[in-house]
């Protein structure tokens, strides 16, 4: 049976993920907060919980013992480099030839040849200034830490998902290289497609070592451009 860690599973990406995966028939081990178990009381039973934060090396490394894939939430709460510690860990600790599948946003750029709107660009920046000031995270560090990976030669993919929305599944996320792309124009995914595109990516050769950037397969951008 194919075990799959999920790292910050508790939230809503992470939930949707955990269905995802139970619904293939996975075993699913997940990471949260301690105080924030709770959360995956729907499936007390049918997965195992690690309690403890993300960027804590033994955490991930109990927790990732014996899988074959790695789903991780990367997120960059709080100025202590959350996000680029969860991601070290992941990357040092997780089985050697474990898929490792982490997410982000479209700010994350691979190569830089992604092209943004002035809007977004001015959102970006924005948010990351006032975030950093009122101490509440650090878009800095999800940039390093999504760098990081890159440099990695492990078996990664990292999606980099647009404005999310909740709703019916639409399928399976259409992708592209970069941002700017005509088929991404639409800017929206539902979240619990984001998730399936996640768990999806660990059977998906063609995925590894890649950034897709993904929208809803019904957005009207996808329907006039995918192929
Ligand atoms: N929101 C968007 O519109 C959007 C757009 C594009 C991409 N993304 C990407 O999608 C992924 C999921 O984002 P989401 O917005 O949908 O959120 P989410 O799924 O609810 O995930 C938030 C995660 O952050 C954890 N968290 C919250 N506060 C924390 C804190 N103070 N310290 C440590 N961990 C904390 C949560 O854990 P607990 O359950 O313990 O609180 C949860 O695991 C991220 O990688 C994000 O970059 C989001």
């Amino acid at each position: 049976m194919t075990k799959v860690c999920i790292v910050g599973a508790s939230g809503k990406l992470g939930r949707y993920m955990v269905e995802h995966a139970l619904a293939r028939g996975y075993e699913v081990v997940g990471v949260c907060r301690e105080k924030s178990v709770r959360k995956l009381a729907a499936y007390e039973g049918r997965i195992a919980v690690v309690p403890g934060m993300t960027d804590d090396r033994d955490v991930i490394a109990r927790a990732t013992e014996g899988c074959d894939a790695v789903l991780t939430v990367l997120v960059p709460w709080g100025l202590k480099n959350y996000a680029s510690g969860t991601a070290t860990a992941v990357l040092d600790l997780a089985p050697p030839g474990a898929r490792l599948v982490f997410s982000c946003g479209w700010h994350i750029s691979r190569d830089g040849k992604d092209v943004y709107s002035r809007r977004f660009r001015a959102y970006v920046a924005a948010f990351t200034r006032l975030a950093r000031w009122i101490r509440l995270a650090d878009i800095d560090d999800q940039v390093e830490a999504t760098n990081r990976i890159f440099a990695s030669d492990r078996a990664w993919t990292v999606v980099r998902g647009s404005d999310l929305e909740e709703g019916e599944s639409q399928g399976l996320p259409v992708w592209s290289h970069h941002i700017g792309d005509p088929v991404l124009a639409s800017n929206r995914t539902r979240r619990t497609d984001f998730a399936l595109f996640m768990v999806e990516a660990i059977d998906d050769e063609s995925l590894v070592r890649e950034a897709p950037a993904i929208v809803g397969r019904l957005t009207p951008s996808a329907l006039a451009h995918a192929r």
